[in-house]
């Protein structure tokens, strides 16, 4: 997935629910991340079906039905394809989407799984058509149909295959086709935390950070997180420096939490500099909208892809703006946010056919 824009400051990509080089450093994430169902905190409706079956697949002494996270980035499906491979006692065996280009890529992958295993796919809408129709039959049949000697003489060999977990992971169920996504038994939409969930998780990781703060202090962090575990360990860490170098102190308090967001200019509703131009762009260019989003994505120098999988998810669900089938529309609490007249009375046009 393509990241925000690089002409931005590096400072205001610090809510940015996307991994990031820079802020996340791989390793840093790894020592966050929770490695048992017990210690992911949320997401109780997801863990309650995990939990349940992963149970009974080890009664069974059987490999775990194929599982499907869904959720925008940053919310833990990773993490979670982790834990399940860990409670199932079994080994992962990480690839991303993109990334298997050839069908012999897959074989590899798939003939290299013991019995239980899981192979996790992460962004799985984003593998190529050729490579999505070798899966239907690994998934359902646990068997790999080869072709050999390619050409008039060509035969298929079919070959059998462990009992393997698929863990698929998609930022967009939409994209995903119906019969790759009919093929997993067990599909699961990860949401956005609530503040009391993510200050549970500002906490832990504080611990883990050995970092001091007060329950004011992970509540406004919480707050300001976008929904989004990521962005609230990235958050804490930043206002952890903040501590350590400006404000000369050992312990975060509510006041330097808000005083280091203000200078990342992360505002109380933990939107950033680009989710604010996102907004100002529709209210002042579009006239609040409706607007299309390829107009949109121009407007703003950013890839559609971006904006419906990275911006959009958070200010929806927010009440910021609205999709409607002429386009996105700012409503009036996104009037109301940024501090301009809302002049549209009523619902938005076009908001009804929604
Ligand atoms: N439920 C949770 N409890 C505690 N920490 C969490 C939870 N979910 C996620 N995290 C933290 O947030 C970080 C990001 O999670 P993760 O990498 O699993 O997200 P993702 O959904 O895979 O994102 P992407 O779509 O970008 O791949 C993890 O390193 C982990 O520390
Ligand atoms: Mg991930």
């Amino acid at each position: 997935m393509a990241g925000r824009n690089s002409s931005e400051s590096d400072l205001s990509r610090v809510t940015s629910p996307e991994l990031q080089g820079q802020w996340d450093e791989g390793d840093a994430e790894k020592g966050l991340r929770p490695e048992q169902l017990d210690e992911y905190i949320g997401q109780n409706k997801v863990k309650e079906n995990l939990r349940l079956f992963i149970e009974a697949a080890k009664l069974r002494g059987d490999s775990l039905d194929h599982v499907l996270l869904a959720g925008p980035p940053g919310l833990g499906k990773t993490t979670l394809a982790h834990i399940v491979a860990r409670e199932m006692g079994s080994q992962i065996h990480t690839v991303s989407g993109p990334n298997v280009e050839k069908k012999g890529d897959l074989a590899a992958l798939l003939t290299n799984l013991q019995p239980r295993d899981v192979l996790f796919i992460d962004e799985i809408h984003r593998l190529p058509k050729v490579i999505e129709e070798v899966l239907y039959t690994a998934m359902e049949d646990f068997k790999l149909d080869l072709i050999m000697n390619p050409g008039p003489g060509a035969r298929t060999l079919r070959i059998d295959l462990p009992k393997f977990t698929l863990v698929g992971a998609t930022t967009r169920t939409g994209l995903l086709s119906s019969p790759l996504r009919d093929r997993f038994g067990v599909p699961l939409r990860l949401d956005f935390y609530p503040v009391a969930e993510l200050q549970k998780i500002v906490e832990r990781s504080s611990g883990l950070l050995d970092v001091e703060i007060d329950a004011s202090g992970s509540a406004e962090i919480a707050r300001r997180a976008r929904g989004t575990p990521r962005i609230a360990n990235r958050l804490l860490k930043r206002v952890r420096d903040y501590a350590q170098v400006r404000a000369k102190v050992s312990r975060i308090s509510v006041q330097v939490a808000r005083d280091a967001l203000a200078l990342f200019e992360v505002d109380e509703r933990g939107l950033d500099p680009l989710d604010r131009k996102f907004l100002s762009t529709i209210i002042e260019k579009f006239d609040g909208g409706p607007v299309g989003i390829e107009t949109l994505a121009s407007a703003l120098g950013e890839e559609r892809d971006t904006l419906e999988d990275v911006y959009e998810p958070f200010l929806i669900q927010e009440g910021l703006i609205q999709r409607t089938p002429r386009g996105r529309v700012a409503t009036r609490l996104a009037h109301e946010h940024l501090g301009f007249p809302y002049l549209k009375g009523g619902a938005p046009q076009g908001a009804l056919f929604e």
